[in-house]
């Protein structure tokens, strides 16, 4: 059996704890994509090419791993892709509530894809996106060194040219 995911967020950037999520889905799954998708309650730093762009460059070594973008739903991104799952990750209780939701309305809409969630590894369940983007507006001259412990290295310079000026 081949058994394809897609993996889909905002990447808005990618984090540390994402990549831990694809590096471990990788060897789950036979082919994985990581797919870019829209969040229409999220007002973006980088434009969807550039997540896409920075996602390819930090799994560029994963031969089974696509990155692409999507709009419309995922469930029907995922059925495009012939994927019967949607790879998702939970770090803390917290986010059990907003993902069981998730999964049920993707459920519902498709009921021949399953969401399957991995474990964030414990030292990254504190990231998120929001917290990585506060730290590289008001980081300042320390901000290079704090991003180093949240995103993988291709994303420092273009976090810091977004707030530079
Ligand atoms: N490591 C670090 N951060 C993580 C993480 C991990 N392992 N897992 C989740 N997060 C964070 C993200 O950084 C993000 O942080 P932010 O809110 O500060 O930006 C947050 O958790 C959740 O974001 P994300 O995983 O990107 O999901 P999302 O809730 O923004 O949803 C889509 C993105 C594209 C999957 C969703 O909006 C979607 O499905 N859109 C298409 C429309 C659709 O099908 N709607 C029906 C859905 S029921």
């Amino acid at each position: 059996m081949n058994r394809t995911a897609i993996y889909p967020g905002s990447f808005d950037p990618v984090t540390l704890g994402h990549e831990d999520i694809v590096r471990r889905g990788a060897k789950v799954f036979d082919a994985l994509t990581v797919a870019v998708g829209v969040n229409p309650g999220k007002s973006p730093l980088f434009a969807p090419e550039e997540r896409v762009e920075l996602l390819r460059q930090v799994f560029a070594d994963l031969p089974n791993v696509e990155v692409a973008s999507f709009e419309g739903l995922t469930v029907d991104f995922a059925r495009r892709r012939g994927a019967r799952v949607m790879l998702r990750g939970l770090r803390t209780v917290s986010d059990m509530e907003a993902e069981f939701t998730m999964a049920l309305a993707n459920h519902a809409l498709a009921p021949d894809v399953e969401t399957v969630f991995l474990m964030a590894s414990e030292r990254y369940s504190h990231i998120s996106s929001t917290l990585i983007r506060q730290i590289a507006q008001m980081g300042r001259d320390a901000g290079r060194e704090h991003l180093r412990h949240f995103v993988p290295g291709p994303v420092i310079e273009p976090m810091i040219a977004k707030f530079a000026g």
